[in-house]
C-alpha cells in the first residue's frame, strides 16, 4: 500500500502484501456484518466519486456505484463514449477537469493496460483501477478471494484451478497475485493457443503450474474458476471454434457430474453454453452470484481505505461493540 501522506491509489493488487490484503477483507467481512447503514452514510459524506468506464461493465460500475452511495458519497457516472474523450480529450486532460470539478476518488476502466497509471501520474484524485487491459482487476481478484475464503476459511494449501483464456485475462493475473500471496497453489488450464506453455516461468517464486487437460486440472482441484472466452479473439484463429472449446476445457453439465463437490466460480460476463453450461452456472456448486454480492463489500472497503476511512470503520464497530450499537 502507498505511504502515510500519498494519495492512495490501487492501481494493480501485487502492490500489496498479504496484510494489507486481509486489512482489506476484514474491512469487507466487517460491512457485511453491520447493521446500522445511517452511520455507514457518514463515512463517505461530502466525498465525491466518479465512475470512469472506457469499456463497458455491468457489475464493477454498479457494485462501486452502489459502494460509494451507501457510504454517503456523492457518485458521478461517465461513460467514456458519451463523453469528450471522443472528441480527442487525453486520459491527463479528463483527470485535471475531473479534479477540477470536485473529484476526490476516480474509479477507472480502461481497455489499454497502464492507463490508471497514466491517470495517476496526473490526478490529484485516487485512482482506482476497475479493470485494465490485460494487466490487473485488483477489485475482481479481492472479491474472488473473500468467496473462496468464506467457503474455505483459508486458501492455504487449496488448489485453485482457472481455466479458460489466461494470457488475455486481467482477471487472471489479478488472481494468481492474490491467491498464491493467500498460500493457494494455482493450476492454469486452456488451450496453448490462449495459455503458452511457458506462462508458469513468469510466477518463478509462486506455485504456479500449466496443464492443458482440464480433466487433469479438475482432478487435482479443490475449486475452479472458469474465464470468459472473449468471442473478439476468434477471428485471430486463436480457437477452432466455441463448440470445440466446449468439448475440450467446457464445465459440461456431464462433464461435471463426477466434481459435484467442486465450487465453481466465475467473475463474470459468462458465455453459458461455451465455458460453462448453464445448469452448472445456476446449479448447486455454482458460487457465482455469491461473487457478484461480495462486490459492493470489497469495493465500500476499497473506497474507505482510499479516502483514508477503513481505520474510522473499525473504530466505529469497536465504540459500538462497547456501547451495545449496530452488530458488526
Ligand atoms: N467481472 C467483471 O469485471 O464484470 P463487468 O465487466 O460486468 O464489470
Amino acid at each position: 500500500m502507498t505511504a502515510a501522506t500519498a494519495i492512495r491509489h490501487l492501481l494493480d493488487v501485487d502492490e500489496w502484501s498479504l496484510n494489507d490484503i486481509q486489512h482489506l477483507l476484514e474491512i469487507a467481512e466487517t460491512l457485511r456484518g453491520w447493521s446500522d447503514p445511517a452511520a455507514l452514510r457518514s463515512l463517505l459524506r461530502g466525498a465525491v466519486v466518479v465512475t470512469l468506464f472506457y469499456e463497458n461493465s455491468t457489475r464493477t460500475r454498479v457494485s462501486f456505484e452502489l459502494a460509494a452511495k451507501t457510504l454517503g458519497a456523492d457518485v458521478v457516472n461517465i461513460s467514456a463514449s458519451a463523453s469528450s474523450v471522443t472528441k480527442g480529450e487525453t486520459i491527463r486532460d479528463t483527470v485535471n477537469t475531473l479534479d477540477a470539478l470536485g473529484a476526490n476518488i476516480i474509479v477507472m476502466r480502461h481497455e489499454h493496460s497502464g492507463a490508471p497509471n497514466t491517470a495517476a501520474r496526473w490526478s490529484k484524485s485516487s485512482i482506482i483501477n476497475a479493470g485494465d487491459g490485460w494487466r490487473a482487476h485488483p477489485s475482481q481478484a479481492l472479491l474472488d478471494l473473500l468467496t473462496l475464503q468464506s467457503i474455505f476459511g483459508s486458501v492455504a494449501g487449496k488448489k485453485i484451478v482457472i481455466a479458460g483464456d489466461i494470457v488475455h485475462s486481467r482477471v487472471a493475473r489479478s488472481n494468481i497475485y492474490t491467491l498464491t500471496t493467500a498460500g493457494a497453489e494455482v493450476i492454469l488450464c486452456g488451450p496453448p493457443t490462449m495459455l503458452p506453455k511457458t506462462f508458469a516461468a513468469a510466477y518463478p517464486d509462486r506455485k504456479v503450474s500449466v496443464t492443458f487437460s482440464i480433466e487433469e486440472a479438475l482432478a487435482r482441484a479443490d475449486a475452479v474458476m472458469a474465464l470468459r472466452i472473449q468471442k473478439e479473439r476468434m477471428t485471430g484463429g486463436a480457437l477452432p471454434s466455441l463448440r470445440e472449446y466446449r468439448q475440450y476445457f467446457g464445465l459440461t453439465a456431464d462433464r461435471m457430474q463426477a466434481y459435484a463437490h467442486l465450487p465453481i466460480l466465475h467473475p463474470g460476463p459468462m458465455n453459458e453454453g461455451v465455458e460453462l453450461d448453464p445448469e452448472v452456472a445456476h446449479g448447486a456448486q455454482s458460487y457465482v452470484e455469491h461473487q457478484v454480492a461480495n462486490g459492493p463489500f470489497v469495493r465500500m472497503a476499497i473506497l474507505l481505505w482510499a479516502a483514508r476511512k477503513d481505520d474510522a470503520l473499525l473504530n466505529m464497530v469497536r465504540l459500538a461493540n462497547t456501547t451495545g450499537g449496530a452488530e458488526a
